[in-house]
């Protein structure tokens, strides 16, 4: 039914812009944000290379709560202003990291992780989670991939009915 296989082509304005029409495609005619995220986490593990973690944490109670994604088990709970998570979500800001040994306070979920990207979900100006891509390449991600997956977030953002 869906289209979900890897992207077909490695130019990154390319690769986005199919990436952003698959996720459109997915939330067609769909307002719940579980579902949505659940089908996106999909998209982008199977439709990006070089990943090994990608999904969704939800701000809940004042923390970061797992929610849904595609990799190994991760770790449930991420408190604002720790790890690269609730660092995004601290500072409503995306975060890029090259090498997340070199980044105080890493959370490590998956041994395999060398980079990382987060994405703040921000609604009615408040941070309702994050979007998080984990790679087992060192500097998979770089502000090419920060501005292309901010697309898609705010693609699935405007998809959902977060009580508005
Ligand atoms: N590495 C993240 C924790 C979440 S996992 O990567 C899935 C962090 O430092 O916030």
């Amino acid at each position: 039914m869906f289209a979900t296989a890897r992207l077909s082509t490695d130019s990154k304005p390319a690769l986005y812009a199919e990436l952003l029409a698959q996720a459109r495609a997915l939330f067609e005619g769909e307002r719940d944000p579980g579902a949505n995220a659940a089908n996106l986490a999909a998209l982008l593990y199977h439709g990006l290379p070089d990943l090994n973690w990608a999904g969704f944490y939800w701000m809940k109670e004042g923390g970061l709560v797992l929610g849904s994604f595609q990799g190994l088990p991760a770790c449930v709970r991420i408190a604002v202003g720790k790890g690269v998570c609730g660092t995004a979500a601290r500072d409503k800001r995306t975060i890029v990291v090259t090498d997340v040994d070199a980044f105080p306070g890493h959370i490590a979920c998956d041994s395999a992780s060398r980079s990382e990207v987060v994405i703040p979900l921000v609604h009615a100006g408040k941070v309702i989670g994050v979007m998080d891509l984990d790679s087992p390449r060192l500097a998979r991600f770089d502000e090419e991939d920060a501005r292309g997956l901010e697309a898609v977030a705010q693609a699935f953002l405007d998809s959902t009915n977060f009580g508005g």
